[in-house]
């Protein structure tokens, strides 16, 4: 089978700000990815890139078999998009807004009524949909928003940032739909987050990128495999930061320290943790708290990166 989305080694900059340094993707159809990243990580210019919005400096792209810079025509047939900065007409209903999208895409007048009464019912917009958009939540204008983008039923979506600024509750309903149309219409999906939450509920494979670069990229299980089954974490005063030699003990998988805190990851936290407490102890620390819990792909991230994944919701 052949890739829905390729992309290899794309670059980009804008003036003296590299956004995109290296990052290649490959996403098969059907299938959901998402490249997880801090701000400023250069998701957004990727997914322009992706999208046929933005000219790579380097690299090239497939989109269904066609490449984005020659066959743009092709490639737009195909895929719809979502902005992580909205773009609606506030003085148009919701449903003016659907109806729009349908005539951009020359669809029919009645294919258009009978398309926008199954996606309103589909993102739970009720009567809501005859309201100003300018009137609209944040939540029900991301909801709007994806109905517009599967106005011409495309075969591959790309969401940049597609539950920024919503509650739990919405981000959710969102987390269902994609699954939907994932599961019953075999739609292929590149969405954009910097929510880890985000990325181990939906994607079948996660990139991390971080400074235009991808860091790490798998399975969000086989990602977080890679830290050990358990993850022990010590708090308290650490002054000596070097790499101990016991961690080169089969059992240990990972291993991170700062001043503050360490964190090993391990093949069984409980039958270790006595172990690890000693060790540590032994060269002179002081620790305060211990907890055992099941690695995230946050803490994969920092893994990575050393630097937390800020999640700013
Ligand atoms: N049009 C532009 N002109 C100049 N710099 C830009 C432009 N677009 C993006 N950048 C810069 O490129 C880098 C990557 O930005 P990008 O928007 O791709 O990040 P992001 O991962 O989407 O971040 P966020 O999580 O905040 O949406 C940033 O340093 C940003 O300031
Ligand atoms: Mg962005």
């Amino acid at each position: 089978m052949q890739p829905m989305i390729q992309a290899r080694t794309l670059a980009k900059r804008f003036g003296e700000v590299v956004a995109v340094r290296n990052i290649s993707v490959s996403v098969m159809p059907g299938s959901v990815y998402a490249l997880l990243g801090p701000n400023g990580a250069g998701k957004s210019t990727t997914i322009n890139m992706l999208t046929t919005l933005l000219k790579p400096d380097q690299g090239s792209i497939t989109i269904n078999g066609h490449d984005v810079e020659r066959e743009s025509d092709l490639v737009r047939r195909v895929i719809g998009v979502t902005f992580q900065d909205l773009v609606l007409d506030r003085d148009l209903t919701g449903r003016e807004a659907l109806d729009f999208a349908g005539r951009l895409y020359n669809i029919e007048a009645s294919k258009r009524r009978a398309r926008i009464t199954d996606l309103v019912e589909m993102v739970g917009l009720g009567d809501a949909i005859d309201r100003m958009t300018g009137t609209y939540s944040g939540g029900m204008r991301r909801r709007l928003e994806l109905a517009r983008c599967l106005m011409m039923e495309p075969k591959v979506l790309f969401l940049d940032e597609p539950t920024q600024g919503l509650d739990p509750q919405h981000r959710a309903l969102i987390w269902d739909y994609i699954r939907m149309l994932k599961t019953q219409q075999g739609m292929t999906v590149l969405l954009t987050t910097h929510g880890m939450d985000e990325a181990e509920a939906l994607a079948d494979v996660v990139g991390i990128i971080d400074h235009g670069k991808m860091m790490h990229e798998g399975t969000p299980s086989a990602l977080i495999g890679q830290l050990g089954s358990d993850l022990i974490r010590l708090s308290g005063t650490f002054t000596h930061l070097h790499t101990p030699e016991w961690t080169s003990e089969q059992w240990v998988t990972s291993w991170q320290a700062s001043e503050t805190e360490i964190r090993i990851g391990v093949d069984i936290g409980a039958r270790r943790i006595t172990q690890v407490i000693e060790f540590v102890n032994q060269s002179g620390n002081t620790i305060e708290e211990v907890s055992i819990t099941r690695p995230s792909l946050g803490d994969v991230f920092l893994q990575a990166t050393g630097r937390a994944l800020r999640d700013e919701r």
